[in-house]
């Protein structure tokens, strides 16, 4: 890491102005974005700001937080340094559909990414590769960053065709476009690692952020070495460290372990070998 990063200011200058000259040193860093999920009330905004304050001191990590729709406007007021998120979108910009959210009614809440194609939305909610794709879009559309997510289901794996799986996802799931790969972050989250506190080994992880790297080329080109892979599956304190260090992996979307600011920050610390004071 460049000590060019140590500087808040600069942390502050990235959140007000994304300058593009200093696009490449920030890729450097992990990100680390916490899903909140179904999770929180305003009694939780402690938290997001707890996060938000110590984001100050580890300068190694550009850390966001994606909390349910109801906290997001008062989460963007509580946070100056960290980004905020939301977990999902509908693909229309507004509309005849009750209980949804649009892309940007989340922008105008202060969201300035959107998670899309997250495990849990595909099996609960059904949706495809193509209605994660348009999901996508509908973010980019109102000016947000998407991360999009792939997992294979365990009985995939065991049949050997997790990466076939994840591929597939991504090439239905990733939206197209000029400039769209800088705008892009890919999630791998095995589904059998999600909340059940297994991860896979770290030649699996090695060999899958590989297999999404060849293949994030191969859909734009020379961009797609710069999106960033985040792995996501029973990250915690304990394992980020290993995690983190595997060629490919440019961070973590963490669930349980984001929940409250003492274990995020061990994960944030564990990714980046910072100091906390
Ligand atoms: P987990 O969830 O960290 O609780 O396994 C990760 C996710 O689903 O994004």
């Amino acid at each position: 890491m460049g000590s060019a990063l140590a500087t808040p200011l600069y942390f502050r200058h990235r959140i007000a102005d994304p300058d593009p000259t200093v696009k490449k040193t920030m890729a450097l860093r992990p990100y680390i974005v916490g899903n909140w999920k179904m999770h929180g009330t305003r009694a939780m905004l402690g938290e997001a700001r707890a996060i938000d304050r110590a984001a100050e001191r580890l300068m190694k990590a550009e850390v966001a937080l994606a909390p349910p729709f109801t906290l997001i406007h008062a989460t963007r007021k509580e946070a100056d340094l960290i980004g905020v998120g939301a977990q999902d979108c509908h693909p229309a910009e507004g509309g005849a559909h009750t209980g949804d959210i649009s892309a940007p009614m989340l922008k105008d809440a202060g969201a300035s990414f959107c998670i899309v194609g997250h495990s849990e939305r595909r099996s609960d909610h059904g949706e495809s590769d193509g209605v994660v794709k348009s999901k996508a879009e509908a973010a980019l559309n109102a000016g947000m960053s998407v991360i999009v997510c792939v997992g294979e289901s365990e009985a995939e794996r065991d049949a050997g065709r997790a990466e076939d799986v994840v591929l597939a996802q991504i090439e239905g799931s990733v939206p197209r476009g000029e400039g769209v790969a800088d705008s892009v972050t890919v999630a791998y989250e095995p589904v059998w690692a999600i909340g059940t506190g297994r991860t896979p080994t770290t030649d699996d992880i090695a060999a899958m952020h590989s297999a999404i790297r060849n293949k994030l080329v191969e859909i734009f080109g020379n961009s797609g070495e710069g999106v960033r892979i985040l792995y996501g599956g029973s990250v915690n304190p304990d394992n980020a460290g290993e995690i983190l260090a595997i060629e490919h992996v440019s961070g973590a979307l963490v669930g349980g372990a984001s929940l409250t600011a003492e274990k995020f920050l061990g994960v944030i610390v564990a990714a980046t070998g910072d100091q906390r004071d």
